[in-house]
């Protein structure tokens, strides 16, 4: 599939001349951080263990400018450690598509990696179908081209506590690394209990005269040649309404970002991410906690003021700075996700009533595992709930940055219009999020919330904007408009098929002849959420659509899903799949795409008269042809 062209950066520092120590290179392939943040602290507690070895930590994306690069490097590796996360469709990170690609489709070489030592440790989520498949699959492959696993790979499960899977983890990991890293005049060394720094940032106060003011550093991002996660792009929100009809309960919300001229370009089916901020009333409520003004202006720096890195981060300070404090918060912080171990330690450490710092030590610790499941994790407990159960816990801004509260991550969406349509906007289908935890606070979600909230340049010239950059998927039409197409779809997985239908009838209009097309929707009440009716009957009457089908879940005694229908239209299903036709998934992964799955396989085994051992490499191979595509989450 494509990708985004990576960024050029600059590659990380090779290691320093051989000095007869061994080196050890920590990778990591990384979407929200996690596996980055693990990388890293691996290595500060690596380091302060073993004086006779040298660490570094490696973003995927950046071990190699070109894919040629890779072999040479890999084999000067003595030993390696990678933490690699497993997303969507079992895919690998955006940071590690290319390496994970070359290194999975390439040709297979025995014995190529024997020098190198290696451990895997993996990030997923047990209630999705690939859990953790990206880090097995890497596993295998490096002892089958030769290389020698430490320990098996580590399977971390989101949906649980994947800290304490790190912990145990590495607990198999120190004895190996003992072996090999310790120095042989050490011997006692070997049961030294070691604790890991704290991280913390280097933070100038400033006068709020002192220095340029970049808040407004996004719109500073225009003008990069190409945008990605690292470089958005300004867009203005020209467009905002309401989905849902009056009657329904929840929300849904149609936005339209602006991108005439700013050079961001996208195809139908792409993803867009957006960076959304935080709302003032969570914003406020942090500042009140940590005890800072909101106007409180601040550079923000990774090295010390000689330059050099502080512990083991690269140079790169965390956000563009100096900013108020107003803004870092707003727009850097993540707030409402239950804090991490890590996290709770960094508050202990600074709590100024001992009985609090007491309390977060344990809840952070071995024998706290099962409070903290429960009080944290189980609860919902978001970080700003937890920093107010502690309110003498007050982490300078360094420390608060570094430690304590995550950086805030973008979304994604599934682009819901075509370029071809619309080729100055980006159209976003977005249900908001609106909960009630199990400690009665309402979660709002923070880039749904937003959107709902965005006023578009058509109410008003002071419009809301959010940095936004396109992510590439394989999520696409077949490239013969002629070959016929089944779409699942329900909730907002229609996303992705508004633009597919757009597409079609841009086709259409122009002339061009069209297959077969068949979508499936799915919601709970036509007079309430069911979304772009009129455009879908549009799409029907112009020819783009062939047929809608549409379950409903709650009009009538007993609901009535997708898979449903699916399985009352078996033989045309069958049908279109006998002449070569793709079908399409998109929506949530752990419920309707795992059934739909399941419904595909009794469709196939029925209809084709297969067993089902046959039936499961058939579906397998409608996968590999790419005629059988998801975009789930
Ligand atoms: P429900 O809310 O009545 O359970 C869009 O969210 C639609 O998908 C809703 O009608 C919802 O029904 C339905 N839905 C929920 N779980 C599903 C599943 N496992 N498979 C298919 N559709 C599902």
């Amino acid at each position: 599939p494509p990708r985004p062209t990576p960024l050029k950066v600059a590659p990380p520092p090779e290691m320093e001349p051989d000095d007869g120590r061994k080196k050890v290179t920590v990778f990591f392939g990384t979407q929200t951080g996690t596996a980055e943040g693990f990388a890293k602290a691996l290595v500060e507690e690596a380091k302060a263990r073993y004086e006779k070895a040298t660490f570094r930590v490696v973003d995927l994306d950046e071990y190699a400018a070109e894919d040629e690069e890779y072999e040479e490097k890999m084999k000067k590796e003595d030993l390696a450690i990678f933490f690699m996360a497993t997303y969507g469709d079992g895919e690998p990170t955006d940071n590690a598509a290319r390496f994970y690609k070359w290194f999975t489709e390439g040709e297979e070489k025995e014995d190529w990696l024997k020098n190198l030592q290696y451990a895997v440790f993996g990030l997923g989520n047990r209630q999705y179908e690939h859990f953790n498949k990206v880090a097995k699959v890497l596993d295998e492959l490096l002892e089958k081209q030769g290389a020698k696993r430490l320990i098996p790979v580590g399977l971390g499960d989101d949906d649980q506590c994947i800290e304490d899977d790190f912990s145990a983890w590495k607990e198999l990991l120190w004895p190996e690394l003992d072996n090999l890293l310790r120095a042989e005049d050490d011997a006692s060394g070997a049961t030294t209990p070691y604790t890991a720094a704290i991280p913390e940032y280097r933070v100038v106060f400033l006068k709020p005269d002192e220095g340029v003011h970049l808040d407004k550093s996004w719109s500073l991002a225009n003008g990069q040649a190409v945008y990605d996660i690292h470089h958005p792009c300004r867009a203005n929100v020209a467009v905002r309404r309401e989905l849902h009809k009056p009657a329904s309960d929840r929300s849904c919300t149609h936005l339209e970002f602006d991108i005439a001229g700013s050079g961001l370009s996208y195809e139908t089916g792409d993803h867009v991410g957006v960076y959304a901020e935080n709302c003032i009333q969570t914003v406020e409520e942090a500042e009140r906690l940590l005890g800072y003004p909101a106007e409180t202006f601040f550079s923000i720096h990774a090295n010390k003021e000689d330059g050099t890195p502080l512990g083991n981060s690269s140079l790169a300070p965390p956000f563009p700075s100096p900013c108020t404090l107003r803004a870092a918060l707003t727009r850097y912080a993540d707030l409402l996700n239950s804090p991490k171990k890590s996290a709770l330690i960094a508050l202990a450490a600074h709590a100024s009533d001992s009985a609090e710092a007491e309390r977060l030590k344990f809840l952070a610790s071995t024998a706290g595992k099962d409070e903290y499941s429960q009080w944290v994790v189980a609860s919902q407990r978001s970080l700003l709930e937890v920093m107010s159960e502690f309110p003498s816990a007050k982490p300078p801004l360094g420390v608060f940055f570094a430690a304590v509260s995550p950086r805030l991550q973008p979304r994604y969406y599934s682009i819901s219009s075509s370029p071809k349509m619309a080729p100055t906007r980006v159209h976003v289908t977005c249900a908001l999020v609106y909960e009630t935890t199990p400690t009665g606070r309402v979660h709002k979600g923070i880039c749904s919330t937003w959107m709902k909230n965005a006023t578009p340049l058509e109410e008003s010239n002071g419009c809301s904007w959010a940095p936004i950059f396109i992510r590439q998927s394989n999520f696409k039409l077949p490239t013969d408009p002629k070959v016929p197409i089944i779409m699942i779809g329900p909730g907002t997985g229609l996303a992705p098929f508004r633009g597919f239908l757009q597409e079609r009838l841009a086709l259409k209009e122009s002339g061009v002849e069209l297959g077969h097309a068949v979508l499936f929707f799915g919601c709970r009440n036509r007079n309430m959420d069911y979304i772009y009716e009129d455009e879908l009957d549009n799409f029907v009457a112009k020819g783009a659509l062939s047929e809608l089908i549409v379950a409903f879940s709650r009009e009538g005694p007993t609901k009535e899903y997708v898979q449903h229908k699916m399985a009352e239209k078996a033989l045309e299903i069958w049908n279109i799949i006998s002449q070569g036709g793709y079908i399409y998934v998109c929506g949530d992964a752990k419920g309707m795409a795992r059934d739909v799955h399941r419904v595909l396989h009794t469709i196939a085994q029925e209809q084709g008269a297969m067993d089902s051992s046959k039936t499961e490499s058939f579906v397998k191979s409608l996968q590999m042809e790419g005629r059988y595509l998801r975009d789930v989450w």
